[in-house]
């Protein structure tokens, strides 16, 4: 397997109940390292450009909302097969579709408020890592 690097977001509804700590222990213990890590506030321009993606979904305005609620932590985590791995250790979207253990069902409120954001695919981890880090505030 190959190494990657996924970027990953502790959501405002985490970082509310101060969960950053045993998510962190979540993601360590499925093997992926935080190679950089910084809790920030973002605008509301942040939260729009980030997920324009989603710009024509029915819950774009509202996400992007929750997302400037509060302080997130963004992560660069690295690893065999981070991208597909991470994803699997957030569990489903939707935490009453979430398996066992995943971070969504550990500490997700619902759909919306579900604590934990993980690239979906290697283009989309590439343009959010250069997004979110310069290169020096990764350390492998
Ligand atoms: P993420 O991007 O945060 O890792 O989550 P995801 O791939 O599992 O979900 P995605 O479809 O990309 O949606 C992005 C985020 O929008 C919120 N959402 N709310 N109320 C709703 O129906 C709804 N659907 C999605 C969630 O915060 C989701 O993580
Ligand atoms: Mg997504």
């Amino acid at each position: 397997m190959a190494i990657e690097r996924t970027f990953s977001i502790i959501k405002p509804d985490a970082t509310q109940r101060n969960l950053t700590g045993a998510i962190n222990a979540v993601i360590e213990k499925a093997g992926l390292r935080i190679v950089a890590q910084k809790r920030v506030r973002w605008t509301r321009a942040q939260a729009e450009k980030f997920y324009e993606e989603h710009k024509a979904r029915p819950f774009y305005g509202e996400l992007c909302d929750f997302m400037t609620s509060g302080p997130i932590v963004m992560q660069v985590l690295e690893g065999d097969n981070a991208i597909a791995n991470y994803r699997s250790v957030m569990g489903a979207t939707d935490p009453k579709e979430a398996t066992e253990g995943t971070i969504r069902k550990l500490f997700a409120v619902s759909k919306g408020e579900n604590s934990s954001h993980g690239s979906d695919s290697a283009a989309s981890a590439e343009r959010e890592i250069a997004l979110n880090f310069r290169l020096d505030e990764i350390v492998g």
